[in-house]
Formats: structure tokens, sequence, C-alpha cells
């Protein structure tokens, strides 16, 4: 890649940045078209969101990522949010359209386009079970409701955060058929007769011994599985390879995030195929 005078900025704003996996597929998508883009990792302390952000006008960055710990910080300081943004009051891409700084969030949507997509799972009239309700939580049960699930139930380690989830679900969504499972009946198995698709929004699986949160007793062969970690190959994932289920990994909504920022800023269809490809080489593989 060559830069001159032309070349068009966009990045990634987080603290820590170094390990983001973004500015490789960001970068192999520019190749992939030939275009004249760079994406670069910049490292942002909490203490300078602000500046930084002015500096995406001053600089005529075209548009950047904002990953940990900005996300919920960035919404103030836009000039405009999409509706994603408004109902979960946090951002992960900023479009920089002459100067107007333009607020999109990309996790729920990339979720589900990664499950349609890669996943060739269709939602509508299916059961959920969800574990998790931090961030990543509330963007994919957000997206899941809307794309017309029938049933979720939703189990934290912190019941009560749960709990919140479930009231953010139906004032924002009028969805009633939400049930939350205490932590410790996660394996109650009336419940696991009912569900089609799991989802691991936790973090449990990143560190290499994590085990699994289901018992793999509950998991029928028609279960769709999907676990958003992608630093590694979890037990769960592990598993539902193993056993020939249906399973998706946090690198597909990774890559769909990514996508949907791509093309808001390019205007440009995504190179999926090219994205994948330039994060493979990254995977830890289970030993
Ligand atoms: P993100 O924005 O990626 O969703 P987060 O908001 O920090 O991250 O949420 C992390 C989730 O992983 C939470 O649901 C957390 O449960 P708590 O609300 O009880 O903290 C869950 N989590 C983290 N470590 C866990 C563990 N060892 N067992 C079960 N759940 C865990």
């Amino acid at each position: 890649m060559e830069i001159n005078g032309e070349t068009i900025l966009t990045g990634v704003f987080g603290y820590p940045v170094k390990h983001s996996l973004s500015p490789v597929f960001q970068n192999a998508a520019f190749r992939f078209y030939g275009l004249n883009w760079v994406y670069i990792p910049f490292e942002v302390g909490p203490e300078n969101l602000k500046t930084a952000i002015d500096c995406i006008r001053i600089f005529s960055i075209k548009g950047v990522n904002i990953t940990i710990p900005h996300k919920r910080e960035t919404v103030k300081y836009l000039d405009f949010c999409d509706e994603e943004v408004k109902v979960l009051q946090v951002c992960n891409t900023i479009v920089n359209e002459n100067g107007v700084l333009k607020g999109y969030t990309t996790d729920g949507p990339g979720f589900l386009r990664s499950l349609k997509e890669d996943g060739k799972f269709a939602p509508e009239n299916k059961v959920v079970f969800l574990f998790g309700a931090g961030g990543s939580a509330y963007a994919i049960a957000g997206a899941l409701v809307r794309s017309g699930i029938s049933e979720i139930f939703i189990c934290n380690r912190t019941e009560e955060k749960a709990k919140m989830m479930k009231e953010h679900l139906s004032g924002h969504f009028g969805f009633e058929n939400i049930e939350v499972v205490p932590f410790e009946k996660r394996n109650d198995s009336s419940i696991w007769k009912k569900i089609d698709l799991v989802v691991n929004t936790t973090s449990v699986g990143m560190r290499y011994d994590d085990i699994m949160l289901v018992d793999p007793e509950n998991l029928r062969q028609d279960i769709f599985v999907y676990d958003i970690v992608y630093n590694r190959e979890t037990a769960l994932v592990f598993y539902a390879k193993k056993k020939k289920l249906r399973f998706l990994d946090g690198c597909s909504m990774l890559i769909f995030q990514g996508a949907i920022s791509f093309t808001l800023w390019t205007g440009l269809e995504a190179p999926i195929e090219a994205m994948k490809k330039a994060i493979d080489a990254f995977k830890i593989k289970r030993p």
C-alpha cells in the first residue's frame, strides 16, 4: 500500500487497542478494492476522548470505529445518532460527513447478518437462550427481538442485570416473551427442550481453561450454537464442532460488524471473504 497526499484515513479509537483485529481486515477490504484508504489503530486514553473526536474533523478522518472503553462516552460528542445508538446509548462507528459526525452501532446488525448469511439460520419464530447481560448482550438481544424471535431466556451470573435487560427489551420493543433464568438453574432441561439457538455473550471461554456454561446434555443435535468469543476456540465451539452441531464463533460477528462500518464509510459492499481470510492466521486454535 502506498500512502500519498490523497490517502483517506480511517481507524479505531480504543484503550488498549494494540490487539485489535480491525486494522487487519479493514485494510484487507481496502486492498481488495484497490482503494487509497488506510485504517489505523489509535490508542486513546479516556482523558483524551473528546480531543481525539475533535481530531476526526481536524484531520478529515473519514470514519472511525470506537471500542472499549469509549463506546458509551462517545455518544455525547456526536452530531447525529441513528436509532440503534439512541436505544442502546453506545456507538461503535462514526462517519464524518463534511465535518458532521454521525454515530452508528453495528454490533446488533452485524450479529444478525452473520447469523443469517454465515449461519444460514432464520431467527423468525425461534426460541433463544442467551447467556450474559453486558453491552454485547443488549445489542444482540435487541437485534434478535426485532428480527421476530418468539421467546428469549436470559441467564446472567448477576441476575439483577438480566432483570434490567428484560425491562429494557420490553420497554423499547414491547416484547414480553422474556424469561430470566437464575444462573444456578441454567441447565434446567425443561427449558432446553424448547431452545433453537443458544448465544454466549459472556467472556466465559476467553481463557483456555474456561468451562462451558451449558451442560452438553442439553445441546440437542438441531440446536444452533453461537459463541461471540473470537480470540480463541472456546470449549463450547470445540464441543459444537465435535458433535457436528451448527455453530458460529465470534469471528463471524466481528467481520460482519466491521463490514457494516466499511459500507457506511465507503458506500461499497464489504468483501466478506477477503476480510475473513485476513484474520484466519490470528485465530488461536485449541491444542
Ligand atoms: P461486553 O460489553 O463484551 O458484553 P461486559 O459488559 O463486561 O462485556 O459483560 C460481560 C458479561 O460476561 C457479563 O454478562 C458477565 O456477567 P456479570 O454481569 O455477572 O458480571 C459475564 N461474565 C464474565 N465472567 C463470567 C464468569 N466467570 N461466569 C459467568 N459470567 C461471566
